[in-house]
């Protein structure tokens, strides 16, 4: 959700709260996906031959970036946007038996992210990566239901903010509400980590990005 921002005044939260039913469509701007895959590839994964599933994948935005690391990337969303990006139109949960696939990475509609995660978990060889919220980290039916069974490897905070807006991307957009990756790599070992991504937007946005 965008945040106005009066002249001369503060960012003014605004939370991106969806009616229910709504699908979410918050696309993801792809420089915050390469931060993702940039840290991927330092602690070690080698996404070069690896095959990813970006399994709500709108107009394809973030499996754009995931393409430029991963050497598959097989795009599912419940709704065809009409950008011709698409593999399957389904709903990812109806679905039970997807084939495995090496990872699965995505920004989950809000509502529906845990059973994302769960789905993803249950069918994916290598890993998974969530971009959430950071206020997904709290609750205490969340903790029981997901954190305490199926703790994530790493929690990547971003020091800046992600600004996503429904529908598009706009590289004015501002926003105050917080993200960070939850990553869940099969290799990894010991408790969750915590990382701070540095500010680096201007480094790994490219000005194709957002036509
Ligand atoms: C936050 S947007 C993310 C879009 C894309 N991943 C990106 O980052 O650019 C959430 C997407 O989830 C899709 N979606 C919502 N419910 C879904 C479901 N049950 N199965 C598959 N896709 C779903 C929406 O249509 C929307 O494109």
């Amino acid at each position: 959700m965008t945040v106005a921002r009066p002249a001369g005044g503060p960012a003014v939260m605004a939370r991106r709260a969806e009616p229910r039913g709504s699908v979410d469509d918050f696309p993801t701007p792809p420089w915050a996906v390469r931060a993702l895959t940039e840290w991927l590839v330092g602690s070690g994964v080698e996404p070069g031959g690896l095959c990813c599933r970006e399994p709500a994948a709108g107009r394809g935005h973030m499996a754009r970036a995931l393409a430029e690391a991963f050497s598959d990337v097989h795009q599912i969303d419940i709704h065809d946007y009409g950008t011709g990006n698409l593999d399957t139109v389904a709903d990812y949960l109806d679905e039970p038996f997807w084939p495995f696939v090496d990872w699965t990475i995505t920004n989950p509609p809000f509502r529906l992210a845990e059973q994302f995660i769960h789905h993803a978990l249950s069918t994916s060889e290598a890993g998974v990566a969530m971009l959430v919220r950071t206020q997904f980290l709290e609750g205490v039916g969340r903790h029981g239901r997901l954190f305490s069974r199926h703790p994530p490897t790493a929690v990547l905070q971003f020091a800046e903010r992600v600004p996503m807006v429904r529908g598009r991307l706009d590289p004015q957009a501002t926003t105050a509400t917080s993200y960070c990756w939850l990553v869940w790599d099969r290799c990894a070992r010991g408790p969750t980590r915590l990382v701070w991504l540095p500010p680096c937007r201007k480094r790994l946005e490219r000005e194709e990005d957002w036509t």
